[in-house]
This record gives C-alpha cells, structure tokens and sequence, in this order.
C-alpha cells in the first residue's frame, strides 16, 4: 500500500521536474481571459465583515520574536490576525488590468490556498465553521451547532489544485504546496504579533477534510474540489476541536467554467500524499543568532511585502543583513519555527553574487546538526566545505562567480543573477517519503516557509525577495552533484535590491 503510494509521489516528482530541453506539461496555450477566479464564495451562507484596523500596529519587528501577553480573542483581534497572514495587502492597476495582493505570495499570484477558521465562545462572532473571503475580508458561515462547550479558534488550509494547474499544468501540485508553506508562515507571524502560540495538529486528511466540511461531495458537484492540508490551533482551552456540525449552509462558486485542459496526475500525487502531519513534542532550540536593532512597524513589514520583479544587478548586501537572514532560517531563529519543531529537513545552497565580505560562490548552510554529513555525502566530492563564518553553520563549497549559473538553472531568469544572492532550497527526500510519503507536502511547506522567512527578513531592511518555482530540476542536481533522490532541490529563492515598476499604480486593499 504504502510501496504504491511512495512510487506514485517519487514518479510524479520526476515527471513534474523541469529540464533544460524540456519543461513539465503544461497547456499549450493560456486563455487569461478565463482565468479561474481566485476568491471562491459560498453563496448563501451568512457574510460577517470582519474588522479592518490592526490591533498591533505598535510592535516593531526586531521587537517580534520577545513572548507578550495573548490578546483576548474576539472579532477585532481576528480581523486583524487575518489582514495580517492572509488578506489582501493592496491592488494593483496597469494599462486597464486590475490585480490584488496577498500577506502571503503566491506562484504565478494565483492563490489555491483557502482559509477555514473554527471558533467557539469568540466574543462578537457566532461559533461555528467559516470560510475566510479574502476579498471582502468577511467570514462565510458554512456550518454551526447548537452545542459547543470549548473556546477558542482553529485555522484550517484547503488547496484549489485547479488554479494553479491551470496555468502551470502537472507541475501546480509542488507550487500549491509551496504556497501552503508561506501561508504557514504568515500565520506564525501574524500569531506572534498577537501573543497566540499556533500548533499544527496531527490529523489525516480524511479528518481534516471532515472538520472543514470538505468531504461534503454533493456540495461540491460540478465546481472544483478543495484538496484538505492542515488545521492548526490557535488558541483554545480544550484538546478536541468542535466537529459535530448540525447546520450547513452555502454552496461553493465556479471558478473556471470553461477549464480547457485536465492533469490527472495532479489527483494521483494528492492522494498518494493524504496522510497526518506528524504531531512531534519538541521546544526549538534557539541558536545563537544576533538581532539586528530595527525600529520599523513589524505590521508595515508584512503589509509591504512584494515580490521583486526586477533587481538592480548591482546593489551589494551588507554582510550584517546576509547573516540575520541566514541567522533567522536556523530553527528557533525566528518565530515562525514555533509551528515547526521537528527535526529541519530542507537546507539552503547559497549562490553568492554580491554580499560584502563574502566571496562569490557557492555556499551551503545546513539546517540540523545530523545534516551536514550526509549532504557531504551527496554533494560533489572536489567541494571544499570550508568554513565561512564563526557563528553559523555556513560552508564555502566553491569560490566561483555564479551569477550565469544561477540565471540558466532558474529557468533562465534574469532575476537569479541580478540579485545579491539566489538559493536552492535542497530537501532530504527519498528517506521521509518512504517512510511517509505525505512526507512530500510537508517537505514543500517547510521549503515555502523558508522562502517566507527570507522574504519578511529582506523587506524589514530595504531589500527584497522572490520565489522561484521554476527552475531545472537536474541541472541543479548536477551542479551539486547528486546523483541520486537521496536529496533533491525543491524551491529556489532570490534576494536583493527590487526595481519597481513606475507604471504600476497601487491602490488600498479595502477601500
Ligand atoms: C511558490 C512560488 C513560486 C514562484 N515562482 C516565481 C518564479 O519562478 N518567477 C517569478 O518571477 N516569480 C515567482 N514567484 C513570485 C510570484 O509571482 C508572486 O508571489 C506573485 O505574483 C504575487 O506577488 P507578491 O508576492 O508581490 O504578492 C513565485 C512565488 C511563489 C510563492
């Protein structure tokens, strides 16, 4: 059983992999007029708006990590917990086209992920099962009982394959996961802001799809199917969350009325992958990182965050804001690895292009102490592994200029040259997946968390990064020399000093 399942993932990894002569299928051609929706509604169900203001405004962000008292939970502090993890950030208008964004970025901005929330005894909100509208920044009342003895509030993930697969054809599986990932981390932050202590739980899927109503086939006939991820707890003063759901109301909206192509594989790997995140009882062990002093608003930090559709090619990184970035994608070096307490898996390759002190090459900071050999192991045998800083687990492989290298693996694109530095983000692969093969989800959720740390690092000190999902996936592997799925490289990113775009006007996001 277990066997089928680990050669489906391993398979459609391999198919869904990106090579120099030849791209993952994808639709031959893009009708962007029919672009699949990327707010879904549930018409029907009851609409609360929710509190725009920001209750936490006054928090800077070196001031982000420090514990602080639990604001009390009510409809005003999850309004604003929302905006700040995943509500819309700003619009944006060019020559007649209209675009919003997230807290959280999405491949290709296309969004799959949806929001649940679960709340009972939540001053000025009903309990109940709601769907968060990110538009409106609204609740959909979906479901509710008459009975509920607990408090507190449960946040639930759904993915929307179809949006993704749309554009990006069979290889929008690895991107929506990635997206849940960022997600994930928005929530750490925007939940340390507010003094809440998130925790994944460890439900299967067929539990998490159960809570959040999404096993409700009837309900969804005819529109696309929401694939369940994760439930996290918030806050609450009971072990069990509220399920026995007596009222449903609302049905889900089309996205894509018209969807022209199909990608089969993209159900098999999400099948092939259900299965409990794995509940771990560890406390993340800080390391010894310094703390940049920083005044600006930790809220204006997340408001702000863009992608960077350009960098300057030239601007050089402070060797002090290379090593907080770094610093921060250790465990316990940033809140967001408060969700996350096993063991880290996935360890980012640096290709140096322009950071003060440091040569250009390529480096390697590996994120557990059991880690370094074994990616030793793997990697080719003439690098060098000489050490680079005193304080972090940072490896020089090879001194080099990387600047072409890294443009050509990230599927030739300017901005992992023109950026101080890019990175592969390398998971251990085969071993979780054999062992689990949902392994796979949560090795890209640990890769977008990572990518979001560095994101929010970059941004509170002026600079900038960007995803890069795609990228050739075994020319990576050659460069490192890997020669087996023993590791394999599942996300890139990019850092540096953004070009804005003059002629793209932004707007509020509610107004
Ligand atoms: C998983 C993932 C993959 C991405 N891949 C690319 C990429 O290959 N190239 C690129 O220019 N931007 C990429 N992006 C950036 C998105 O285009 C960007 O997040 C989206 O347009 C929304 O803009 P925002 O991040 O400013 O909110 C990626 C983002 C994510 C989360």
């Amino acid at each position: 059983m277990n066997d089928s399942r680990v050669a489906t993932v391993l398979a459609y990894h391999a198919r869904s992999k990106h090579a120099l002569d030849r791209y993952a299928a994808g639709p031959g051609t893009l009708d962007w007029e029919a672009q699949p929706n990327a707010f879904r509604d549930w018409t029907g169900a009851e609409q609360t708006a929710l509190p725009r203001e920001i209750t936490v405004s006054d928090i800077s962000w070196s001031a982000l990590p420090a514990t602080r008292a639990a604001l009390p939970l009510n409809i005003a502090n999850l309004g604003s917990f929302l905006r700040l993890c995943v509500g819309l950030t700003a619009w944006k208008e060019y020559g007649g086209s209209r675009w919003s964004l997230r807290a959280n970025p999405s491949s290709g901005n296309l969004h799959p992920t949806e929001t649940w929330l679960i709340t009972a005894n939540v001053t000025g909100l009903e309990a109940g099962l709601y769907h968060y509208q990110n538009l409106h920044h609204a609740l959909e009342r979906r479901a509710w009982t008459n009975t509920t003895q607990v408090t507190g509030v449960w946040l639930g993930f759904s993915s929307i394959h179809w949006r993704e697969a749309w554009k990006y054809g069979e290889r929008a599986f690895r991107y929506c996961q990635l997206d849940m990932g960022h997600a994930l981390a928005a929530v750490s932050y925007a939940a340390a802001l507010h003094g809440w202590k998130p925790r994944l739980l460890g439900l299967d899927s067929a539990a998490v799809a159960q809570c959040l109503g999404l096993d409700r086939e009837h309900d969804f006939e005819g529109v696309e199917h929401e694939e369940p991820e994760v439930i996290l707890v918030l806050v609450a003063d009971h072990a069990g969350l509220p399920d026995n759901w007596q009222h449903w109301a609302g049905k889900p909206s089309l996205l894509d009325a018209r969807p022209l192509y199909q990608w089969p594989v993209i159900e098999e790997v999400a099948a092939a992958t259900r299965g409990a995140f794995p509940a771990v009882d560890a406390s993340v062990p800080i390391p010894a990182c310094l703390q940049i002093e920083n005044d600006i608003s930790a809220t204006q930090v997340i408001l702000k965050r863009r992608s960077a559709q350009a960098f300057d090619g030239r601007s050089v990184m402070p060797h002090s804001v290379f090593k907080q970035m770094l610093a921060s994608l250790l465990p316990g070096g940033s809140p967001v690895w408060n969700i996350w307490t096993h063991t880290a898996r996935v360890h980012p390759v640096l290709l140096v292009h322009r950071v003060e002190g440091i040569a250009p090459g390529l480096y390697v900071m590996p994120r557990s102490a059991v880690a370094k050999s074994s990616l030793q192991a793997a990697f080719r045998e003439s690098f060098s592994w000489q050490p680079a800083d005193s304080e972090l687990p940072l490896f020089e492989l090879v001194a080099a200029r990387t600047g072409k290298t890294a443009r050509t693996l990230s599927c030739h694109q300017d901005i992992a040259t023109d950026c101080a530095v890019a990175c592969m983000l390398v998971a251990e692969f085969a071993a979780p997946i054999v062992a689990a093969p949902a392994a796979y989800r949560h090795l890209h959720w640990e890769a977008g968390m990572l990518g979001h740390v560095i994101t929010l690092e970059a941004e509170a000190v002026g600079w900038r990064g960007t995803g890069i999902g795609c990228f050739f996936d075994d020319a990576d592997h050659e460069v490192l020399g890997l020669q087996d799925d023993r590791f394999q490289v599942i996300y890139h990113y990019a850092v540096g000093m953004a070009l804005d775009d003059p002629r793209i006007s932004t707007l509020p996001a509610y107004e």
